[in-house]
C-alpha cells in the first residue's frame, strides 16, 4: 500500500498553538542538511538563539554517538537539533533530561511504552527507535558580562525513526533498530510528534533546572536496565552485574558478578550488544 506523505515538516504547523516557554521559540526547517547539529552549532554562537530548533527532512552527514553514522531516508524521521545555552545543568544531566523527554514523546498511552537504555538510547519493544547526540562548545564570552561567564553552549541532536519499514533497515540493523510505525502497525504523524517533542523537552528542561531529582526519578522509571543484568565494556574490558542504580555524573551503578559495587561513567563505557 502506497503511503501518502501528508506530514512534511512545516515550521508554521509545528509552531501553531505550541505552548512552550523556551524550546521552539524559533523553528527552522531545512529540506536537506549535512548534520542538523552543525547548523545548530552555527546559530548557537548567538546566545539569543537559546531554544532554537533546526529540523531537516534529510541529512547527508548525520552522526550518532561514539563516531557512528546516523542514516535515514528523506522524510522518514524526526531529525532535529536544539540550541541550549546553559549555566545550570551539567552535560550529563542534560543528556538524561533529553532521554526522558524523548521517551515520553514516543511512548504514549495506547502505544508501547518507550524505555531508555543507558545513557540515552530510546527503545521500543527492545529495539532502538531514537537516539540523542549532545555536543558542547564554550561560548566566546565577553569578559565584561560576568553573569555569562559560566554559560556553555549545547546542541542536543535528536533522531527519531518514524516511517521506516522493517525492510528499510539492513539485515544486521533489523535485529536492533525499529521505527514508531513498525512497532505500532500504523502511520505516525511527524508534525504531531515534533510538537510533542518540543513540549516535552520544554517541560523536562524546566523540571531539571528546578529539581533535578525528579528527572533522575523519571529516568529510573523508564530505564530498561535498572533491576536487570547488564554487560558493559569499560575502557575495553567487559563487566557484568546487576544494575542497581544510575548517578547523573558517575553513570551506571552495577553490583558486579565478581563482587563489589562499581560505577561506570558514560565517557569510558559502552553497553555490550
Ligand atoms: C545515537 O548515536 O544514538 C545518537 C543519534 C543522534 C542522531 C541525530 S539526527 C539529528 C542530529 N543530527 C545529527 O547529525 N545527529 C543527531
Amino acid at each position: 500500500m502506497a503511503r501518502q506523505r501528508t506530514d512534511l515538516l512545516d515550521p508554521d504547523e509545528i509552531k501553531a498553538n505550541l505552548k512552550t516557554k523556551r524550546i521552539g521559540r524559533k523553528i527552522l526547517v531545512y529540506d536537506s542538511t549535512s548534520s542538523t547539529n552543525d547548523i545548530a552549532a552555527e546559530y548557537a554562537r548567538n546566545k539569543q538563539n537559546d531554544g532554537l530548533v533546526i529540523f531537516t527532512e534529510k541529512q547527508t552527514a548525520g552522526r550518532g554517538r561514539v563516531g557512528n553514522k546516523w542514516l535515514s531516508g528523506r522524510a522518514d524521521s524526526i531529525l532535529c537539533s536544539i540550541v541550549l545555552i546553559e549555566n545550570k545543568l551539567s552535560a550529563e544531566l542534560l543528556s538524561l533530561t533529553c532521554a526522558v523527554a524523548v521517551a515520553e514523546t514516543i511512548g504514549r498511552p495506547g502505544r508501547s511504552r518507550a524505555k531508555i537504555k543507558w545513557p540515552n538510547d530510546i527503545m521500543l519493544n527492545g529495539k532502538k527507535v531514537a537516539g540523542i547526540l549532545l555536543e558542547s562548545k564554550s561560548l566566546p564570552i565577553s569578559k565584561s558580562k560576568i553573569e555569562n561567564r559560566k554559560s556553555k553552549i549545547y546542541v542536543a541532536g535528536i533522531g527519531i525513526n518514524c516511517h521506516q519499514k522493517k525492510e528499510s533497515f539492513s539485515d544486521e540493523l533489523q535485529q536492533i533498530a525499529t521505527s514508531i510505525d513498525a512497532e505500532s502497525h500504523s502511520i505516525s504523524d511527524r508534525i504531531l510528534l515534533a510538537k510533542r517533542l518540543l513540549v516535552s523537552l520544554d517541560h523536562w528542561l524546566e523540571v531539571a533546572a528546578n529539581n533535578s531529582e525528579k528527572v533522575i526519578y523519571r529516568w529510573r522509571e523508564l530505564s530498561i536496565q535498572l533491576g536487570h543484568r547488564v554487560t558493559l565494556l569499560f575502557n575495553g574490558a567487559k563487566f557484568t552485574g546487576h544494575c542497581i542504580g544510575i548517578d547523573p555524573e558517575k553513570g551506571l551503578i552495577l553490583q558486579l558478578d565478581t563482587g563489589g559495587i562499581r560505577m561506570f561513567d558514560v565517557a569510558h563505557s559502552a553497553i555490550a550488544k
